[in-house]
């Protein structure tokens, strides 16, 4: 026997090869880019722990939304400031809500652009909770009616897809229940299915004001030792009738998004969090790692284990190293 039996350098040595061979690939069609509004003017605030990325304001999303749709990223995903916050969330189903103003903005001009919402309290409460406080506890059913009308309001709006991320149980059921009574039957659901309490999503509570005043957000979202319980989460939201099953954060639950994508045989989204983006940025920074590398590499992986659809601050530029 001639040894070795097999070499593996064989269909590694030149470029074509390596390309005829690749098991996974990574398109702009698969990238949703998160965008942050807030009140006012002319506004272009760049986040400090996110270089990069932008809070802005309602008239500057036509510009932002054109950038995408040039680059092949025909997705976002909008996170809202509001003008102000109280203990029920309300400016979250305002209808005149910043979120509300600012679907209507994009649908009004990129009509092209698919629109996202995240929907979830957090940003809306004075205490930084995702839901109603009852004697300082997140209370599960005071929290779905609220939900429920927020993710209306953004389908009257103009919404093209709702992504609940509050972590609520039967959210997903009551979400569905009130699309459907008022006609919006075909808007799909996008479930946070399974978060976790992570320390990754910190320079995202920076950038959208959102982190609780008490506590954390451990009774709610997932503990991060849990992967059969991330099953459990999965299955109860197909039931409740959710079209994509999210989890996020992403690389260091890859394990987490590949049993999914064995187990179920709906879309998995990753979110590539927060954290995960100021990792590499600072490191990038700091000439230790080539950030663009980096990125490719990243995002690469969250394909390989079995997500279709990713979510990232890196999209735009992750497009435009696609785009060549
Ligand atoms: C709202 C929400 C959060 C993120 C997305 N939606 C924050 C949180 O749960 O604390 C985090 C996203 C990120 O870190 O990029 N609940």
């Amino acid at each position: 026997m001639i040894f070795p039996e097999y070499r593996a350098r064989r269909l590694r040595q030149n470029e074509t090869f390596r390309a005829l061979i690749r098991e996974t690939s990574i398109s702009p069609d698969h990238l949703v880019y998160p965008l942050f509004v807030m009140p006012g003017k002319g506004v272009r605030e760049e986040v400090p722990s996110m270089p990069g990325v932008f809070r802005i304001s309602v008239d500057q999303l036509a510009k932002e939304a054109t950038e995408c749709l040039g680059l092949g990223v025909n997705s976002v995903i909008l996170f809202g400031l509001p003008d102000k916050k109280d203990s029920k969330g309300s400016g979250a189903h305002a209808k005149d809500g910043i979120i509300q103003r600012a679907i209507k903005e994009l649908k009004n001009k990129a009509p092209k652009l698919t629109v996202c919402t995240d929907v979830c309290l957090c940003e809306y409460t004075s205490h930084g909770h995702c839901g109603i406080l009852i004697n300082e506890v997140v209370d599960n059913d005071a929290t779905l009616e609220v939900l429920a009308q927020t993710a209306l309001s953004h389908a009257q709006a103009g919404a093209d897809m709702v992504a609940p991320s509050d972590m609520m149980d039967g959210r997903v059921a009551e979400i569905r229940g009130i699309l459907d009574e008022n006609n919006f039957p075909m808007l799909p659901i996008m479930s946070y299915a399974v978060k976790y309490a992570s320390a990754f999503y910190g320079p995202f509570r920076d950038a959208a004001a959102c982190a609780p005043q008490h506590g954390d957000r451990k009774a709610y979202q997932m503990d991060p030792a849990n992967i059969r319980e991330a099953l459990r989460e999965a299955t109860l939201d197909v039931g409740e009738g959710a079209d994509i099953l999210m989890v996020k954060p992403a690389m260091a639950y890859l394990d987490v998004i590949s049993r999914l994508r064995d187990e179920f045989d709906l879309p998995i989204a990753a979110y590539h969090v927060s954290g995960e983006y100021a990792m590499i940025k600072a490191a990038a920074a700091n000439g230790w790692i080539d950030g663009e590398k980096v990125m490719h590499e990243s995002l690469l992986s969250l394909r390989r284990a079995g997500a279709d659809i990713i979510i990232t601050y890196f999209a735009k530029d992750m497009a435009r190293l696609l785009n060549g």
